[in-house]
């Protein structure tokens, strides 16, 4: 077999077989295909799309090129989440140990944030002591004993995903369904739960711009889930706005413990309530409305916020600053931005609010790059709210006084200020299981 008669036939549109899809992804992680003609595969691929088949084909070849992690020491069923990754998203803080308070086990791997959006890692790793690198033991033994544990990516995970979408970033060839699709589910199907809740974020601050890209993307991750045996739902949710008030790692787990306490935003407590919900429906513990209202009833009583104070102390962390979140180191510097017009908040571009974060020093301009993990940005007005010139739209944080000039540039320049009310917006746009897209 060779990779250019692979190249030509996707060129043309046609279809790749199980035996070509293999060879190509075993011979490109063992380094024998180049990375110009991957890239170029890459390219033909991102023009001639996939069909389903394909995609779950790739898909699971991309999981089987490394460790398929192996749960089974963990007793009853394990649900994973993920999110196509945006500004401000700290849900996975949230939901883990709602859900986990309810008797769902959940054995996660997550990432660092980079550029614009942010990691679940870093957030955690912002409370003084907590531990992301642990054994697998002792990984095992947490989500037995506590229900929820939440580390770095670790062993060889999906290495033919790691090649490949570093190869996509620098090729402009990320914006594929098939590809994004076969990229996080090879990952998903790798990490080894037994059901997958995927948050997939539409808007200016996400992969997908658009509702019908979202769900199109949705679609195919469910499809790939369920052919591969893992019960799989998705909601489609926004990131047209920043989601919460608060960015940056300290005071995303500040205002993680808020939602908790039930004094969370709207936007943020609706989004975590209903991906909890789906959590736990997939997990075989009600119907959709049940499982609501469990969540609900964990928030409520306590529970939830007892149970993520159980995760942090069992990884190391320090509960103090759970208990009370002044307890965290605080920036030496806060800047308020203020608004010089009358109106109403039009629009966020929320990749631009990400940056003016990263710049502060909450996130990464390189792999490379050290967090300051109590910089961020509070956002004192959101969309659709209304506004008087001069006041404050949001207060930045920092230890780096320099970055405060650009970062207010970027921040500003996000807002859009307009004369009338903009329509209003949800924060959830729609529910996607096997063949069924229910719209809310
Ligand atoms: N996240 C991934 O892991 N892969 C993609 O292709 C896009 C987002």
């Amino acid at each position: 077999m060779r990779m250019y008669d692979l190249i030509m036939k996707k060129r043309s549109g046609l279809e790749l077989t199980k035996e070509e899809l293999t060879y190509m992804v075993s011979e490109y992680t063992k380094g024998e295909i180049p990375d110009y003609q991957m890239a170029s595969m890459l390219m033909a691929i991102y023009f001639q799309g996939m069909t389903d088949e394909e995609t779950a084909i790739l898909t699971d070849c991309m999981a089987h090129s490394g460790d398929m992690v192996d749960l089974s020491p963990i007793k009853g069923i394990k649900v994973d989440k993920h999110s196509t990754g945006g500004v401000g998203d700290k849900t996975t803080l949230i939901v883990t140990p709602i859900v986990a308070a309810c008797g769902v086990k959940v054995a996660k791997m997550s990432g660092r944030g980079l550029g614009h959006t942010g990691g679940t890692v870093d957030k955690l790793e912002s409370i003084p002591g907590f531990l992301t690198d642990i054994p697998e033991e002792k990984f095992f033994e947490i989500v037995n004993k506590v229900g929820v544990s939440v580390i770095g990516q670790t062993g060889n995970l999906a290495p033919a995903d790691k090649k490949m979408y570093a190869l996509r970033d620098v090729t402009a060839t990320v914006e594929s369904i098939p590809l994004i699709a076969a990229s996080i589910m090879s990952k998903k199907l790798a990490a080894g739960s037994d059901c997958i809740l995927l948050d997939v974020k539409t808007g200016s601050g996400a992969f997908m711009k658009t509702v019908e890209d979202s769900t199109e993307l949705a679609k195919k991750m469910v499809a790939i889930g369920e052919h591969n045996n893992r019960r799989t739902v998705a909601l489609i949710t926004d990131m047209d706005s920043p989601l919460g008030n608060y960015i940056g790692n300290a005071l995303e787990v500040k205002e993680a413990v808020m939602t908790l306490r039930g004094e969370g935003p709207k936007d943020l407590t609706e989004v975590c309530v209903e991906l909890a919900a789906n959590m736990m429906y997939i997990a075989e513990k009600g119907s959709l409305e049940e499982c609501k209202e469990q969540v609900k009833e964990a928030i409520r009583s306590g529970k939830a916020l007892e149970k993520l104070k159980e995760f942090i102390a069992a990884q190391g962390g320090d509960v103090s600053v759970i208990e009370d979140p002044a307890n965290f180191e605080q920036a030496a510097c806060h800047y308020e931005v203020k608004a010089e017009a009358d109106g109403y908040i039009n629009h966020i571009n929320t990749e631009e609010i990400g940056i003016a974060s990263m710049v502060l020093g909450a996130g990464r301009e390189t792999k490379e790059s050290i967090i300051d993990y109590s910089a961020g940005i509070f956002l004192e007005k959101k969309y659709g709210d209304v506004v008087k010139k001069g006041d404050v739209l949001g207060v930045l944080y920092t230890n780096n006084e320099a970055s405060i000039e650009s970062a207010a540039r970027i921040f500003k320049k996000a807002y859009t200020i307009g004369e009338t009310q903009p329509v209003y917006k949800p924060h959830i746009y729609a529910r996607v299981e096997a063949n069924k897209v229910t719209m809310f």
